[in-house]
């Protein structure tokens, strides 16, 4: 029975832009099969045509409970040896509080808060000495953020867990990294406000990103900050009140936010 469970990771997120770079980077892992995660089934197809068998599509949505306890029937059924559970399914909207429906604010926390706990709980039982849990969080996980703050506070919730997670895991062999990219090139970002052309400074590339919370993961480190310019944000926003921080956030945004 032992020999006959898969060397397996698990991504969420795998249809969009960072999740495409996890792909190609477990590609390069000794695994028997990545089960892809996501609800766009054409892309997850797709994904199977170009990296092969070894790609298993689940087309699972992550902001309900049977999406969950979907994941749930499969880790019973093909009881996997876990190597990776990276956590990479987020919503992002940019918006002030009255810019969210009800339920645009639960799925957000279904799939940045709930899904990362339930699917870990769910699946640490799987891993071994070795494995690892990627959680994505964000920099903006740092510090509180107006007109991204439902955004913001999720990421906070899921870095905050993750390190904790970590602590909880020690003895095991498992560990828990917080991943906390600044900007990144792909389809969550807003690119036009307003009419006005967004500027993200400090924009990195997914590959460049994966690649980092990889290895970062692989040392077993707790948080994985992958630019010199989020480094330098990082320890800044440590060093001044969160008044400032916010402060200069606002002058930052301010002119995207003028109709
Ligand atoms: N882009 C950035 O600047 C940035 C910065 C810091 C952190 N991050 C984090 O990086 C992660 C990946 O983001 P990205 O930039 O690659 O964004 P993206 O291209 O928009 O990808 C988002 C992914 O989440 C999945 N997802 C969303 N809702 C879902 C749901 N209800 N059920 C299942 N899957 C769902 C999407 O899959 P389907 O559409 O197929 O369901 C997609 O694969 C996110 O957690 C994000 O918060 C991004």
């Amino acid at each position: 029975m032992e020999e006959n469970r898969k060397k397996t990771a698990i991504l969420t997120g795998a249809t969009g832009g960072l999740g495409k770079a996890f792909l190609k980077e477990l590609m390069k892992e000794d695994l028997e099969e990545i089960w892809a995660i996501g609800r766009n089934e054409k892309r997850l197809s797709e994904m199977q045509e170009e990296y092969g068998e070894k790609v298993i599509p689940m087309p699972v949505d992550l902001s309900n409970l049977e999406g969950i306890r979907r994941v749930e029937e499969v880790l019973k059924a093909r009881s996997p040896r876990l190597k990776y559970l990276i956590h990479n399914a987020g919503m992002a909207k940019m918006g002030s509080y009255g810019d969210f429906s009800i339920e645009e604010i639960d799925q957000t926390v279904n799939v940045n808060c709930k899904a990362p706990v339930m699917l870990s709980s769910l699946c640490i039982p799987y891993m071994e000495k070795g494995s690892r849990i990627l959680n994505i969080s964000s920099a903006s996980a740092f510090q509180p953020n107006p007109y991204i703050n439902l955004y913001a506070a999720s990421k906070a919730f899921e870095r905050s867990y993750s390190r904790a997670l970590n602590v909880e895991l020690k003895g095991t062999g498992i560990t828990s990294t917080a991943v906390c990219p600044g900007w990144i090139d792909t389809e969550l970002l807003q690119k036009e406000i307003n009419g006005r052309k967004v500027k993200f400074p400090g924009l990195v590339a997914a590959e460049k990103v994966a690649a980092q919370a990889l290895k970062d993961a692989k040392r077993g480190k707790d948080m994985s900050v992958c630019s010199l310019y989020v480094k330098c944000q990082h320890v800044n926003v440590k060093l001044m009140p969160q008044k400032w921080v916010m402060k200069i956030w606002m002058a930052e945004i301010g002119k995207y936010l003028e109709e």
